[in-house]
């Protein structure tokens, strides 16, 4: 590679200049570290909490640009692919980088239909847990058990096996993610119905109860097929971050996958969705936001549902909920809280405090009216959230797999402890 760009730095310290390259708009951390005060002095390194500034890959899946609120899976604008694809054909497309053929396609809905059937021994242990389990919790602890059930996943060298272990995943998750639901519910876990649709499916698994078949209506499996396309990858996030952490050991994808579903949990990632209802319910009428948006304003707490890392603009997602939201309650009715978010947003985009801070309305904070509105309870939310994710995970998780670059990740500290203390046994410090 011909690098004709650089950055020339100067250490202060010693005088020194060294010329840094410039490779896509980024310096190597490396070649930093080559900066020392002296000859055996350890090399400066680059502080980052929370990766604000720090490329941790080169990737291929998902581009952002945040300022123009630009979202494209794969070099596809978000807008197309919620208009007028599907979710499995996105779930392709992340997964293999391009769009399937016919055939192509036919055999892959082939495939993840009939790998959604679990273990009975999956079912058996879902049933140990408390009548009030967070549904994330069974979702999480449930993938991560399955590597027991695949120990062949750990063969993550083989490119078939790893496509079959894509295959798993995608497929089952929908079924752990609708058991988990019944299972607070009380009610028996409903067994996949092979001749319906991806989402049609995980609707029958979730609300099936004595009739023979259950048919959800069209409008439904369209509103949460595309949300589904919404969530499918949103680049180095928090929980693709934890997929791409823990599968850079080189452990089988079950367990990086439970990772990144323990990371979407947190109520600054996915857990948002479920943390905007409460909040909605909460401020209950339009009346009641002034003094919340001033409770916000004055830091007790954050407006759930607002503000992003990369979009500083309208996320493309939520415009695309927003309108998904009409279709919707056309079938079950307007959600009452509709209005309360409404002018919630419509403060907030007004207000200093939230202008100045280029603080727009995020995927979550229509996503969790379409879901009540769908009889989800605030818990299932992020399960919802996982389901659409997984694919998106997966692309990251075979990406890294590919990657000769990628080594464990291990980041370093900037240590601020003791050091060489005198260990005195308890007895004497205690005498
Ligand atoms: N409400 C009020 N103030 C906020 C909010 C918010 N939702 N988000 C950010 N701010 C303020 C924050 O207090 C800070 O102000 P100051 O500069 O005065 O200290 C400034 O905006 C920058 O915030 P930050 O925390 O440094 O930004 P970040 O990039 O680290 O955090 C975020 C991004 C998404 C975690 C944050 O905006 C947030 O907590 N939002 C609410 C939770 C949420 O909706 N999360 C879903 C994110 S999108 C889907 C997903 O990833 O799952």
């Amino acid at each position: 590679m011909t690098v004709t760009e650089s950055l020339t730095v100067r250490d202060n310290r010693t005088g020194t200049e060294y010329d840094v390259p410039i490779i896509d708009g980024t310096i190597r951390a490396a070649d930093i570290g080559k900066i020392k005060a002296a000859d055996d002095a350890p090399g400066l390194a680059v502080y980052d909490p929370g990766f604000v500034n720090t490329a941790s890959c080169r990737s291929s899946v998902t581009f952002i640009d945040g300022d123009k609120g630009i979202l494209e899976y794969r070099g596809y604008p978000i807008e197309q692919l919620a208009e007028s694809s599907n979710f499995l054909e996105v779930a392709y497309l992340l997964v293999h980088g391009e769009l399937p053929s016919r055939e192509e396609f036919e055999t892959w809905v082939h495939e993840i239909t009939y790998h959604t059937f679990v273990h009975e021994n999956i079912k058996g242990f879902m049933e140990g847990f408390r009548y009030d389990a967070h549904p994330m919790g069974m979702l999480m602890a449930s993938i991560g058990a399955m590597s027991t059930f695949y120990p062949d996943a750990r063969n993550i060298a083989e490119a078939d096996n790893r496509h079959l272990q894509v295959v798993r995943l995608i497929a089952k998750m929908p079924t752990l993610g609708a058991w988990s639901f019944r299972h607070a519910q009380g009610k028996p876990y409903v067994y996949p119905d092979n001749d319906l649709s991806y989402t049609a499916n995980f609707l029958s698994m979730l609300f099936k109860m004595s009739e023979p078949k259950y048919v959800a209506d069209e409008r439904i499996v369209k509103a949460l097929d595309t949300l589904f396309i919404l969530h499918a990858d949103h680049e180095q996030n928090a929980s693709a971050n934890a997929v791409r952490s823990v599968g850079s050991t080189q452990v089988d994808p079950y367990s990086s996958v439970a990772a990144g579903i323990g990371a979407l949990y947190g109520p600054l990632h996915g857990g948002a969705n479920e943390a905007v209802l409460r909040m909605l319910k909460r401020i209950g009428s339009v009346d009641n936001i002034p003094a919340f948006i001033e409770g916000v304003k004055n830091g007790n707490e954050r407006l759930m549902g607002f503000g992003h890392r990369v979009y500083k603009n309208y996320d493309p997602r939520a415009k695309i909920i927003k309108k998904a939201c009409d279709d919707v309650f056309e079938v079950t009715g307007v959600n009452p809280l509709l209005r309360v978010a409404q002018e919630l947003e419509k403060i907030a985009l007004e207000d200093e405090y939230f202008v100045s801070r280029r603080l727009y309305p995020n995927v979550d904070f229509y996503s969790g009216l379409i879901y009540e509105a769908l009889q989800f309870p605030p818990e299932m939310f992020t399960v919802l959230f996982a389901i659409g994710r997984t694919p998106g995970w997966l692309a990251q998780w075979l990406e890294l797999t590919q990657d000769k670059e990628q080594k464990i990740a291990r980041p370093k500290q900037i240590y601020t402890g003791d050091r060489g203390l005198t260990f005195v046994p308890a007895e004497q410090r205690w005498a």
